[in-house]
């Protein structure tokens, strides 16, 4: 039996995201401030790696390592940088299940940075994202990364190639605050991929293109009203805003209200809007909340900033 003092807990926390931005489906996200995901990570004694506890998702998730994100990504950690190493983990959720506020990826980024730091292998981040997002396709079926690449990047990242894979951190301008707004409804992942066109017609394509190089340029620019302008979305949204009671309402509610712009975060239903200073911010999180309650799903939110990616908060390991 090896003493536990030997195998002290490294504790990570990684943040929630808001994914896609509008035009930049599955290649674009950011890392928000305020809330998260947290994984302690010690060496284990049984083989491969062990969920010991989940506390925060109500006895949702599975405690079998296979199927959990946090395990699954650090599972494929090892497999390719400690084979023989053995890793235990403790989960505590802070995010919603099921919200499109990045909860699987931030699990999966926490743990791997909790598990590289545990093992003192000190990888790179690209690595931890190709561990993390691989486990994105446990949770919804495909191992897309623009949740796991902020959470573990922090700030604005765009994803422009997958192999290899390719991180690009983006500025995000100073000023610029992120209403979140969590209805009282839960979608899937994989249920909004489903409702996907298997096709997009070539002018949908052209102006999603477009929009991305715009938005690009305004984070470079620190252009919010162009930013703005770069917030739409013409594939998923239209398919996917009747998974989400209210939203049509809510969107043009916020817009009304002076948003730079309001969509879908990630796969929903949460929804965000993007402001130029606290007091609108604040002031869409009222009305959001407001058309939400009126739609029948109330639920809650948050004003919020652009933040940094996943860290380790415990004591560092000597
Ligand atoms: N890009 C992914 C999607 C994010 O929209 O399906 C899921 O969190």
């Amino acid at each position: 039996m090896v003493n536990p003092d030997v195998r002290p807990w490294v504790e990570a926390f990684a943040p929630a995201t808001v994914s896609n931005l509008g035009p930049g489906f599955d290649c674009l996200g950011l890392a928000l401030r305020e809330r998260g995901d947290t994984v302690r990570a010690r060496k284990g004694e049984a083989p491969g790696v062990t969920i010991l506890r989940i506390e925060g998702d109500g006895g949702r998730l599975p405690l079998d390592a296979e199927l959990n994100t946090a395990s699954v990504a650090v599972r494929h950690l090892l497999d390719r940088f400690a084979p023989k190493a053995s890793i235990e983990l403790e989960l505590l959720k802070g995010l919603p299940l099921g919200s499109g506020l990045g909860s699987s990826g931030a699990s999966a980024a926490a743990a791997v940075v909790a598990a590289d730091s545990a093992l003192q292998l000190g990888l790179p981040s690209e690595v931890l994202v190709e561990a993390a997002r691989h486990a994105e396709g446990v949770a919804c079926g495909t191992p897309h990364p623009d949740n796991v690449a902020p959470a573990i990047v922090g700030g604005v990242v765009l994803i422009p190639s997958l192999d290899p894979l390719r991180l690009v951190s983006l500025p995000a301008p100073e000023g610029l605050w992120v209403t979140v707004y969590t209805p009282g409804c839960e979608v899937k992942t994989a249920d909004a991929r489903a409702v996907l066109p298997a096709a997009v017609s070539v002018s949908d394509c052209v102006g999603q293109a477009a929009r991305l190089g715009m938005l690009v340029h305004a984070l470079h620019l620190g252009d919010m009203q162009m930013l703005g302008e770069a917030v739409v979305d013409t594939v998923a949204e239209p398919h996917r805003a009747r998974l989400i009671p209210g939203y049509i309402d809510a969107k043009a509610a916020a817009c009304e209200a002076g948003a730079l712009c309001c969509s879908i975060s990630g796969a929903g239903p949460t929804t965000f809007a993007l402001a130029e200073d606290e007091h609108r911010a604040k002031a869409l999180l009222e009305i959001l909340e407001e058309q939400y309650t009126h739609a029948g799903v109330p639920g809650s939110g948050l004003v919020d900033r652009v933040g940094p990616g996943a860290r380790v908060t415990s004591k560092p390991l000597h």
